[in-house]
C-alpha cells in the first residue's frame, strides 16, 4: 500500500476499521520481514512446539526394507573380497542378463548405450577426456561386483541375486578380455582378478575397519 494509498484509507474508515483494514497489512508485512529475517528458526518457534512424530503425522516417503534388503544394505565388500557372498558365475550366464537388463541402457556388450560405455574404452584417465570403461576406471574387481550388485540396473537396484551379480561382473570382464568366457568367478577367484590399470589411481592412507 502506497503512503498516499494509506491516508486515503485512514480518511475514509472509523477509527476500528481502520486499524485492522490500514494498518493489518502493514503490520503483516512487518511479521513477514522479521520471520525473513531471522530465518526459518524463527518460523518453528512461532509454529509452537514440535508435534509428536508417530505413523499419523509423517510424511509417508519410502518403505521398510525387507528383511533379505537389511542384510545386504549394510554389507561392506573391500578390495580384497571381504564381504564378498556366497555364490559364483561365468560370462556365458552373465551374457544373458546383461543382455535382458542392462543392453537397454549401456548398449549391446557394453558399448554405445545412452549410459555409461562401459567396453572397450581407451583414453587414459590421465587424458582430457578420459574414457571410464572397466578396463580404466576400475581398479579392484570386487568393487566392481558390489557396485553391479548394489546399484545396477538402475531403474532396479538391488534386484540382482548373488549368482547373477558374479556372472554379469564375469561377463563384463570377460568382454574387456580380462577372463575367459568359462571362468568361474566366485568370493576367492573374482579378487584375484588383476584389473589392467590398478596401479593408474593414487593410492589414500585409511585405516579399514576389520
Ligand atoms: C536404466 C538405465 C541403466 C540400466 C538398465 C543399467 N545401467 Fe548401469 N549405469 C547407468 C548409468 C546412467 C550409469 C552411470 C552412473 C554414474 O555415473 O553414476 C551406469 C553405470 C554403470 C557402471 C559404472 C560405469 C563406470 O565405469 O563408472 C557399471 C559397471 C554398470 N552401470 C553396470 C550395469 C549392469 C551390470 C547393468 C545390468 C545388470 C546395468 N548397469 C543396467 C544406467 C543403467
Amino acid at each position: 500500500m502506497t503512503m498516499a494509498a494509506y491516508r486515503m484509507c485512514m480518511r475514509r474508515r472509523g477509527s476500528l476499521p481502520r486499524l485492522l483494514l490500514c494498518r493489518a497489512p502493514l503490520v503483516w508485512l512487518a511479521a513477514a520481514v522479521s520471520i525473513a529475517a531471522v530465518g526459518i528458526p524463527a518460523a518453528c518457534v512461532a509454529a509452537g512446539p514440535t508435534p509428536t512424530i508417530s505413523a499419523d503425522n509423517v510424511p509417508h516417503l519410502g518403505r521398510r526394507l525387507t528383511p533379505d534388503e537389511a542384510a545386504t544394505a549394510g554389507t561392506t565388500i573391500f578390495p580384497d573380497g571381504r564381504g564378498l557372498p556366497a555364490g559364483s558365475g561365468t560370462a556365458v550366464r552373465g551374457k544373458a542378463i546383461f543382455e535382458q537388463q542392462c543392453a537397454h541402457c549401456h548398449g549391446a556388450g557394453g558399448r554405445g548405450g545412452s549410459a555409461q560405455e562401459l567396453v572397450g574404452g581407451t583414453a587414459p584417465l590421465t587424458s582430457a577426456r578420459p574414457d571410464k570403461t572397466i578396463g580404466l576406471y576400475w581398479p579392484y574387481a570386487a568393487t566392481l561386483f558390489d557396485f553391479n550388485w548394489r546399484a545396477m540396473p538402475m531403474d532396479k537396484p538391488g534386484s540382482l541375486s548373488a549368482d547373477d551379480a558374479y556372472a554379469v561382473t564375469a561377463y563384463l570382464l570377460f568382454a574387456e578380455g580380462l577372463v575367459s568366457e568359462s571362468q568361474t568367478l566366485d568370493a576367492r577367484s573374482l579378487p584375484a582378478v588383476k584389473m589392467p590399470n590398478r596401479n593408474g589411481f593414487r593410492g589414500i592412507d585409511v585405516t579399514v575397519p576389520r
